[in-house]
């Protein structure tokens, strides 16, 4: 489908509604039956050492953020040497030459002092059987990420916000890491002005993950394409990786969003891409990916050339219909407003999702306008 303009002028906010302490709702997709700290009695961190020790100490918890927790500051600032491989420009993110990668990688590139916060270097660990839950729109993470690594299974982190990684700087930080994981959900989670990824998954096997209904707002000082858009958004690097993408708003990129490879299932439903100045979907090889439902209004490139994984990226009703062997029904089509193409009909990805939890999907109407009310903290 082909329109100029998805989305109608204003969007009206729901009105939050209160709930009981814990997690709401059930994880679609393939990390369906993640239970994060179940029934454990919440626990509410007052500060960070104390957030620090829940997260990474091995009973199950279910951890309510009701505050802001401040990380920035917490272990000093450094600096040290740099690079600009896109130029000194106030809009430009410059890079730490951290492990060397200035001297590996961008030699010729200009050198620049950096100086950035410590905190925002080394996530937080996260261990297994935790449920990280926000109050309302109270539950900020701010200057450091989360990691969930190490053989971690079993985490759900909603409702809350990480923000202010070191936005300046290419290695400055990581949002949300998962690499050797398994059952892992992200769901209305806001990330905004982070230096490195918005979300990553590392090299290892993280298996069973679904991010859903969260913001990745890309809107920030510094950007690598010095345009004001973020471009390290979702990087999905594999080794068995299942991930759903299901109702999220990806908001204001340029790039990686997401970047998918090395034998990664993704499954990319009712997403919202609006205004992505650079590119979405970056597929290399080993990366599956099949996109239904999903809305592209003002992406200048839905797919990076070269395309060398495989896509299916549900191009007309006739060959959707194929997706009812496994999924028991019809792919959706996408929608694009103003911007570039999708094609892609490797149906031979259908049948990897065989045996697995699929995402429900809806037709992409009303996809647009639902996702910028109902994505990311506090919705
Ligand atoms: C997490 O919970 C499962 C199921 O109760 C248990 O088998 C496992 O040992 C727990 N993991 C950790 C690290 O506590």
């Amino acid at each position: 489908m082909k329109y100029g303009s998805l989305i109608a002028a204003a969007a009206a906010a729901f009105a939050s509604t209160a709930s009981a302490a814990g997690v709401v709702g059930a994880a679609e997709g393939f990390a369906q039956g993640v239970t994060g700290g179940g029934n454990a009695s919440p626990v509410y961190p007052t500060t960070t050492a104390e957030l620090v020790s829940y997260l990474g100490d091995s009973q199950p918890r279910v951890i309510m953020l009701d505050r802001t927790f401040d990380f920035t500051g917490t272990e000093g600032t450094e600096t040290t040497s740099g690079c600009a491989p896109w130029g000194t420009a106030s809009q430009c993110q410059v890079a730490i030459n951290l492990h060397s990668w200035c001297d590996n990688y961008e030699a010729s590139a200009p050198k620049v002092t950096v100086t950035y916060d410590k905190a925002g270097i080394l996530p937080i660990t996260v261990n297994s059987n935790k449920s990280i839950v926000g109050v309302g729109s109270k539950g900020v993470i701010k200057g450091k990420g989360l990691r969930v690594v190490n053989g971690a299974k079993n985490v759900i982190i909603q409702n809350i916000a990480v923000t202010d990684i070191n936005p300046k700087y290419v290695w400055g930080g990581d949002a949300i890491t998962v690499d050797n994981s398994d059952l892992v959900w992200i769901d209305h989670v806001t990330t905004a002005r982070i230096g490195r990824q918005h979300i990553v998954l590392g090299t290892d096997a993280d298996n069973r993950v679904t991010i859903s209904y969260s913001l990745i707002d890309g809107r920030s000082d510094y950007s690598a394409t010095c345009n004001g858009h973020h471009y390290w958004g979702v990087y999905l690097d594999g080794n068995n990786d299942m991930v759903t993408l299901k109702g999220n708003y990806f908001y204001y990129l340029s790039g990686r969003m997401p970047k998918v490879q090395t034998n990664t299932l993704l499954h990319a439903v009712n997403n919202l891409f609006h205004n992505i100045q650079g590119h979405a979907f970056e597929i290399g090889t080993g990366g599956y990916v099949l996109a239904e439902g999903n809305v592209f209004q003002d992406v200048d490139t839905v797919v990076e050339a070269p395309m060398n994984g495989q896509l299916f990226s549900s191009p007309d009703t006739n060959t959707n219909a194929q997706c009812a062997s496994v999924f028991g029904r019809s792919c959706q089509l996408n929608a694009f407003g103003n911007s570039g193409a999708m094609s892609g009909s490797d149906t031979s990805i259908i049948s990897r999702f065989a045996g697995k939890n699929i995402a429900t999907a809806h037709p992409p109407t009303n996809i647009a306008q639902w996702t910028m009310s109902n994505a990311g903290q506090g919705k």
